[in-house]
């Protein structure tokens, strides 16, 4: 019983350091998202390397039919779910598995900095 006090401390450990995902979906989207800055998400980078095959460098390529991300307004809480579980239709691909929370709230900010009409 004694050797289970470490295990259960370090889980307690890694349960505290987990939290903190909370977004506040009125945060003004910018070139690099806030969050992305102080998590050191490299937003650019995983867009080049996840997104950039159906959506292109500027959000507007559309392949597979991939939105117009430059012409999108759908809000933040939108985007997090879709980069999440993927499109209903099943084209776009499901990252809940792939990328972090925090690295999918900063793609979804990312996202928002497409649209110049979007503030
Ligand atoms: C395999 C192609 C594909 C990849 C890869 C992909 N997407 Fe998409 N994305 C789509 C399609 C298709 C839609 C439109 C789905 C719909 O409307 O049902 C979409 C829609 C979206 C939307 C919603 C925009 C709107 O107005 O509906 C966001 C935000 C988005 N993608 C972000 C991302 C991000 C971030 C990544 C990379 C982490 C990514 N996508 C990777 C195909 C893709």
């Amino acid at each position: 019983m004694k050797r289970l006090i470490p295990l259960f401390t370090l889980a307690l450990i890694i349960f505290a350091c987990g939290g903190g995902e909370e977004t506040t979906a009125s945060e003004a989207p910018g070139e690099t998202p806030a969050q992305a800055v102080a998590q050191d998400i490299d937003t650019k980078k995983i867009w080049k390397i996840r997104c950039i095959a159906c959506h292109g460098l500027y959000g507007d390529m559309g392949t597979n039919g991939a939105a117009n991300l430059q012409e999108s307004t759908k809000d933040l809480a939108y985007r997090v779910n879709i980069i999440t579980h993927g499109s209903e239709n099943g084209v776009m691909t499901a990252f809940g598995e792939i990328l972090s929370p925090e690295e999918i709230t900063a793609m979804a900010e990312y996202t928002m900095t497409f649209n110049k009409n979007l503030k």
